[in-house]
């Protein structure tokens, strides 16, 4: 199939490269020119696994990129759009993006298309394109809309596409519906999975991946209701956190109690420092923004939204626990990205309480796998925070430890290394990657969300390390 997606971002790329993967001719579309020299250039603009290799497989041939939108729509028989939907102030989605493409769309019409909206979009957006394209002169008989959101996530998106728990196609007709379902074709018979060069996912053996055909509106709810609950799963487990620690439990031994129930299930009940990323805080706010302007009440989604917040206060309060005061100290900061395999930090909670900690007067070494670039623009070359080329080197010297991303490599680290380049013998955890009782045996004092402190008057003995590792292996 020829297929145009407008918007490079993390869904637009993703889905473009993918696309091309599953032996579509794709061109992507953006107003970027910056953005569109790198990717001419062969370069990958974001941290995501699989997606360097897909560029490099398709680049060129089934895989281009251009500036006219025109030109994309006329030679395209599917038009998937995937542009920004920021929040405005008031929490609702800016649409303008969407509409202005909209209006591009109509303006190049020629023949029978189908226009896919791919951004997270509140519920009449389809409509909404459908009107925008009429009035700008699209005839009605040569255009369907379609809503197909994306549920992929950052750090694992070229999986998340290609092994999908289920594709959403809301359509209001079976013409366009069947154009949308021969783009995925290759999955839903599963006969990408038996390519010797597929990109490898979480399943082995025989997949199809579950297609879902509904309204245009379900569509569109099923997007903002699937984050919101997620959202709220991390909320929930984190008010948990919050009273285990007032009656003195471990909030993993409870996550591990409840997780077990498989009408729970475990995934998206970690503890920490709250949500963050371009998607869950932005669609929070939509999504509440939606069910208000509609009369219902949604308490649910407010309180969602203020445990979120609330976490990084309590954060900060552990932080004075285990310091007392913060003017002048030094500390150092491991993650930076709103999460781990990942350098993005919109919305990252590490962010912003580094910017509390810079306000209390603290100077910060910072170190992070994959998001420092980011960081050094983001706080740009006066601030007190400087960036070390390993965790390390930050930990030399610091008052304290604070871990603030959930990296796999941190929770690697070596614990008597740690307390040996430490000025003070203090971690506060706000991702629980460390076990506890290995802190307590190396001698290091740690804090952590929603378990009883650490705290140890006296150093650790060799004896004492070997002894916690043989317990926690046991
Ligand atoms: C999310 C949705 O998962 C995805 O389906 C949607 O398409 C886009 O939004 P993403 O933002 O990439 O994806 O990240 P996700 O893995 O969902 O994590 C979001 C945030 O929640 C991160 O800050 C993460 O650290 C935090 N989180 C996640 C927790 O605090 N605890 C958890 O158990 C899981």
């Amino acid at each position: 199939m020829r297929i145009a997606v407008v918007g490079s971002g993390y869904v637009g790329l993703v889905a473009g490269a993918c696309f091309a993967e599953l032996g579509h001719d794709v061109l992507l579309v953006d107003n970027d020119e910056r953005k569109l020299a790198e990717l001419q250039r062969g370069e990958c603009p974001i941290h995501e696994k699989f997606l360097p290799e897909l560029l490099e497989r398709h680049h060129g041939k089934r895989l281009g990129f251009t500036g006219d939108l025109a030109e994309a729509v006329r030679r395209s028989e599917v038009i998937f759009v995937a542009v920004g939907t920021p929040p405005k102030d008031d929490g609702d989605a800016d649409l303008s993006y969407v509409e202005s493409v909209a209006q591009g769309i109509a303006c190049a019409i020629d023949d029978y298309k189908v226009v896919v909206e791919k951004s997270t979009v509140p519920v009449y957006t389809n409509s909404w394109v459908r009107k925008i394209m009429l009035l700008n002169g699209a005839p009605a008989e040569l255009f369907d809309v379609v809503s197909n959101p994306e549920f992929l996530r950052e750090g694992t998106a070229v999986a998340d596409f290609l092994y999908p728990d289920r594709i959403v196609v809301g359509a209001d007709t079976d013409r366009c519906a069947e154009v949308v379902a021969r783009a995925y074709q290759p999955l839903t018979d599963g006969s990408y999975y038996k390519q010797p060069d597929a990109i490898p996912g979480p399943v082995t053996g025989a997949f199809e991946a579950n297609l879902i055909r509904t309204s245009a509106k379900s569509a569109e709810l099923i997007k903002h209701a699937s984050n919101a609950f997620l959202a709220m799963k991390i909320s929930f487990i984190n008010a948990v956190a919050s009273v285990c620690e007032a009656v003195g439990a471990d909030v993993e031994q409870v996550r591990e109690g409840i997780g077990s129930d498989s009408r729970i299930g475990r995934r998206f009940l970690s503890p920490g420092i709250g949500y963050g990323g371009s998607c869950f805080p932005k669609d929070l706010l939509a999504f509440r923004s939606v069910a208000r302007e509609n009369g219902c009440h949604f308490g649910l989604l407010d309180e969602t939204v203020r445990v979120n917040e609330e976490q990084r206060n309590r954060f900060m309060r552990k932080v004075h626990k285990a310091l007392w005061t913060l003017k002048g100290k030094k500390l150092a900061v491991l993650g930076l990205a709103f999460k781990n395999g990942t350098d993005d930090l919109r919305e990252s909670p590490a962010v912003a309480i580094i910017k509390s900690l810079l306000k209390e007067g603290c100077s910060i070494t910072a170190y992070d796998p994959a998001a420092m670039d980011r960081a050094a623009e983001e706080f740009g070359p006066n601030s007190a925070v400087k960036f070390a080329t390993s965790s390390y080197e930050a930990l030399e010297g610091a008052d304290a430890c604070l871990v603030l991303t959930e990296w796999e490599d941190f929770a690697a680290l070596d614990l008597g290394r740690i307390k040996q380049l430490l000025r003070y013998p203090i971690v506060v955890d706000g991702r629980n990657l460390f076990c506890p009782a290995l802190m307590e045996a190396a001698g290091l004092n740690y804090y952590s969300v929603g378990r009883p402190d650490v705290v140890r008057e006296r150093p650790a003995t060799i004896t004492s390390l070997k002894e916690a590792a043989k317990n926690e292996a046991a």
